[in-house]
């Protein structure tokens, strides 16, 4: 079976790009039906567009407020039919509206090992305190902002010389890494959010499914 996913966007479309390959490598049962951005300009819609799939935009300024953006991105991705929403960059805070329509089947990639840095800025927060790591989460979405239940994290190491940009090109390695394994456990229907925790495989997973910024630790 080939699930259909809709990915939301709102820039670069690295992300994106990754599950595009991994699509084209055949490594994902599963059809990208339409790519949404919030933003007319991202480049990963151009990503999209070169791979043959369908492109909307919904620009959220037409909107007076975030419920009404809400109900109408419901709306164009339900035409859709997807069965999961990938966020690869979607640089909006989705509310109940949108949620609760697709719960357990919108995934978020997010720059840092949740809980820590939660929110923007998470390469030069992680800097800034000096910590010796940081990494990336792919997590299950709820109406709290980078809060809902972790699927996969991956850790890599801080470098005393590392500037913001050097430390986000090595994390965003692990997020071209994760996003598709998460895509692709939830497209083989290993993977699911039950009482605000994931199972794969039918086992809870653990408090710490972080791998070291390798492959070892991960079911394939
Ligand atoms: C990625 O680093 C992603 O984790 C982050 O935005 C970047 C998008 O890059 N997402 C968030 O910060 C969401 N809170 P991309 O457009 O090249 O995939």
């Amino acid at each position: 079976m080939t699930i259909a996913i809709v990915v939301l966007i709102s820039g670069r479309g690295s992300n994106l790009q990754s599950i595009i390959d991994a699509v084209g490598r055949g490594e994902l049962p599963a059809r990208i039906a339409a790519v949404i951005s919030n933003e007319a300009d991202a480049l990963g819609l151009h990503r999209a567009q070169q791979a043959g799939i369908e492109t909307r935009v919904l620009s959220h300024a037409g909107f007076a407020d975030r419920n009404d953006y809400d109900l109408a991105l419901r709306d164009l991705v339900s035409e859709f039919n997807p069965d999961l929403i990938v966020l690869a960059g979607f640089m909006r805070i989705l509310g109940a509206q949108f949620v609760g329509r697709f719960e357990g089947r919108i995934m978020n990639i997010h720059p840092s090992l949740l809980p820590k840095y939660r929110g923007l800025n998470t390469h030069e927060r992680a800097l800034a305190d000096g910590a010796s790591n940081h990494g990336a989460s792919v997590h299950f979405v709820t109406t709290n902002l980078d809060a809902g239940p972790i699927i996969v994290q991956s850790k890599v190491p801080i470098y005393a010389d590392d500037s913001p940009e050097i430390l986000a090109e090595r994390v965003l390695q692990e997020e071209h890494r994760i996003l598709p394994q998460a895509i692709r456990w939830f497209a083989e229907g290993r993977l699911s959010a039950r009482d605000g925790r994931v199972l794969l495989d039918g086992e809870t997973r653990p408090e710490q499914s972080l791998t070291s910024h390798r492959r070892h630790g991960i079911p394939n």
